[in-house]
């Protein structure tokens, strides 16, 4: 069922390209969590970008709040890792205005923008530095036309302002080039669907650009205050699937390192860099492997060709049942934000996910333990789906078999019946692996 929707989806984009009025480029971008790299060197962010560059991405969003002395030290770290490794790969700003305690003066914003806009590694676009924010409707003017940002560095803005909703950002179109949304992810025991992003490309009208947003999971653990989940589960391919259909011109992938929501597909570095209590959640559970498919889904999303030239897999699951731990406090949803609280068990599903890019037609096969495998009809190009783990335990087990031969296989992590960590909590982390 979803592979046909897949097809269908990348014929209406491949439809819509042809009437596109714009022939602006289309990006892709990671958002770090500049505030959760306080031990990176300049090395470190050298193969972060190396990283982020061989997944097809174009630049990284470096989120930063005021005050903190983490941010300016590690923007610096980046534009000199940037510039010397001068791949192509490009940075820019992204003012988080409730990070930090306390919104960005605008003086701040332009010192930092007038400091690093000229460099080669800042990502400009239309020919201005593309700057973008985590919020800040309450610092609006500051970004108006000759206002205390704008009048001294003219700049392409793409703020998120989400908390406007589609409605309230009618008023500040002068003050956009375009508008990000941070609405990624669904509400309570629901999938996630296109229709806010839809939404908002009709609140900016065609004048304006959209960043769409994409995450593969989210559950926000870190100590004092609430945590809460979100569904990840099929996210990752289903956002991607989205975008073919929205046709935004930039996606930005949320994110790159933020451990204490687990929405993290960058390489881990070291549990100082890990909010506190969130290391339990985030230790031995990579995302790396949610890279695996980004060369594919961006040039699929630019309307590039992509030659699928050996099988993959990428496949991700929690390693234990949700009812096998204890739910610690995590709430799902978060009733800060104004949302219901759910049950957090009904919002994540007890399921193995999985995605498979195919040279031509194959079976997949998914075995837990000593179970039967289960085979599913792939086709040529991308392909995804989940499989419940039925009370079955085990190492699983993922193949590509064609014409009666395995053509590839590989062994994820163990599902066990109940929680494996020490303080007895459910984790409702995702572990992820590929082939
Ligand atoms: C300006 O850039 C230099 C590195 O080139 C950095 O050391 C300094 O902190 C930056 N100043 C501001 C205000 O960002």
């Amino acid at each position: 069922m979803k592979r046909t929707t897949s097809l269908f989806l990348s014929a209406v984009a491949a439809t819509s390209s042809f009437t596109r009025l714009t022939t602006a480029q289309k990006l892709a971008f990671a958002h770090v969590v500049v505030g959760d790299t306080a031990a990176h060197t300049q090395s470190t962010w050298e193969n972060d970008i190396k990283l982020a560059h061989a997944a097809g991405l174009d630049a990284f969003a470096l989120n930063g709040g005021f005050p903190d002395s983490n941010v300016p030290k590690q923007i610096a770290n980046a534009f000199a890792a940037c510039e010397s490794l001068a791949n192509g790969f490009k940075l820019f700003v992204a003012f988080d205005y409730l990070g930090g305690g306390q919104p960005w003066p605008a003086s701040e914003v332009v010192s930092i923008l007038q400091n690093y806009s000229s460099s080669d590694c800042y990502l400009h676009y239309s020919n201005r530095p593309f700057v973008s924010t985590f919020e800040g409707t309450g610092n609006i003017d500051d970004w108006a036309p000759g206002g205390a940002v704008r009048g001294a560095v003219d700049v392409y803005f793409v703020p998120d302002w989400t908390s406007l909703g589609p409605t309230g950002i009618g008023a500040h179109l002068d003050n956009i080039d375009g508008f990000f949304s941070w609405d990624m992810w669904p509400n309570g025991a629901s999938d996630m669907t296109a229709d806010h992003d839809l939404a908002w490309v009709n609140a900016i009208g065609s004048e304006k650009t959209y960043m769409m947003g994409v995450s593969p999971w989210f559950f926000h653990s870190a100590s004092g205050g609430t945590d809460w989940v979100w569904r990840g589960d099929d996210l990752w391919a289903d956002r991607w699937n989205q975008v073919m259909t929205v046709d935004p011109q930039f996606v930005q992938v949320v994110t790159w390192n933020d451990w204490g929501e687990a929405s993290y597909i960058g390489p881990f570095v070291t549990d100082n860099e890990v909010p506190s209590g969130s290391s339990v959640y985030v230790d031995n559970m990579p995302h790396e492997s949610f890279r695996d498919f980004l060369p594919y889904y961006i040039a699929t999303f630019k309307g590039d060709k992509f030659d699928i030239s050996r099988d993959q897999m990428q496949y991700w699951y929690r390693l234990a049942p949700a009812a096998g731990g204890s739910e610690c406090g995590v709430l799902g949803n978060n009733p800060d934000q104004g949302q219901t609280v759910v049950d957090v068990n009904s919002v994540v599903q007890d399921k193995v996910f999985f995605s498979a890019l195919l040279t031509s037609p194959a079976t997949v096969q998914v075995q837990i333990g000593n179970n039967p495998a289960v085979s599913y009809d792939g086709v040529a190009g991308i392909n995804h789906w989940n499989q419940d783990f039925n009370g079955q335990t085990g190492v699983v087990k993922f193949s590509v078999v064609r014409n009666g031969a395995t053509v590839k296989s590989n062994t994820g992590a163990e599902i066990t019946a109940s929680t494996s960590l020490a303080n007895g909590c459910t984790n409702y982390n995702t572990w992820v692996g590929s082939f």
